[in-house]
C-alpha cells in the first residue's frame, strides 16, 4: 500500500481524525463554525494523498491540486469555492503557484499541534510517514527548523511548537513568511 494511502487510512491524515482536529483548530482560531463550503474543504483537503508514494516528494506534494480537482468545475460556484479553499491550504503550494493562502491554512497547521503526542507518534509510525518528515527536517527543507539527531518525541515537541504559532499567527509568524519566500524563489511545489 502506498504511503499516502496509509496516511489517509491510519496515519496522521486519517480521514476522520485529521478533519476533526482541523475543525477544532478552526473554531479556536476564528471563534465561529465553518460554512458548508469550508466544512467540505476541511473534510476533503488531504484526500489527494490517496495513492501517492510519498508525502512531501514530487507526487505527494501535489496533493492540494489533486484534492481541489475533485471539486473544481463539477458543483458550480459551490464546488469552485471549496476548491479555492483547498488549494490555498498549503503554504508551499500557494507560494510556488503565486496563490494566496486560504482560510484553511492556519487551522490545518494548528491541528497538528492539537494531536496528543502519543497519538501522532502512533499514527506516524503506523504509516511510516514520520520517518519521511524527520528526514526532510534533518535536511533543512523547512526554514528555521532542523531535527538532526533528535528523538521522535523531541522532534514532535519542537514542530508542534512551531505549528501552533503558525496556526495562531499565520503569516505574522516569521517562519511562514520566510518559508513562503523561499518556496517562491525555488518554485517548490505542494508541501504543507
Ligand atoms: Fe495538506
Ligand atoms: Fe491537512
Amino acid at each position: 500500500m502506498k504511503r499516502g494511502t496509509k496516511s489517509i487510512l491510519f496515519g496522521v491524515h486519517q480521514f476522520l481524525l485529521h478533519p476533526l482536529f482541523v475543525l477544532q483548530a478552526w473554531i479556536i482560531i476564528y471563534r465561529s463554525v465553518p460554512t458548508l463550503a469550508e466544512f467540505m474543504a476541511i473534510l476533503t483537503h488531504d484526500l489527494g494523498y490517496l495513492g501517492m508514494p510519498n508525502m512531501d516528494g514530487a507526487e505527494g506534494s501535489s496533493h492540494p491540486a489533486r484534492s481541489a480537482a475533485f471539486w473544481r468545475g463539477k458543483f458550480g460556484d459551490f464546488g469552485n469555492e471549496v476548491a479555492d479553499i483547498i488549494i490555498g491550504h498549503s503554504r508551499f503550494h500557494a507560494a510556488a503557484n503565486r496563490l494566496p493562502l486560504s482560510k484553511l491554512f492556519q487551522p490545518d497547521k494548528l491541528s497538528t499541534a492539537l494531536y496528543p503526542r502519543w497519538l501522532y507518534l502512533l499514527l506516524g509510525n503506523l504509516s511510516g510517514e514520520i520517518k519521511e518528515y524527520m528526514h526532510h527536517y534533518s535536511k533543512g527543507l523547512y526554514t528555521g527548523v532542523t531535527a538532526e539527531g533528535q528523538s521522535q518525541t523531541q522532534w514532535l515537541i519542537e514542530i508542534q511548537g512551531h505549528l501552533a504559532l503558525m496556526g495562531l499567527k499565520g503569516e505574522d509568524y516569521h517562519l511562514v513568511a520566510d518559508q513562503m519566500q523561499r518556496s517562491e524563489n525555488e518554485g517548490n511545489n505542494g508541501r504543507t
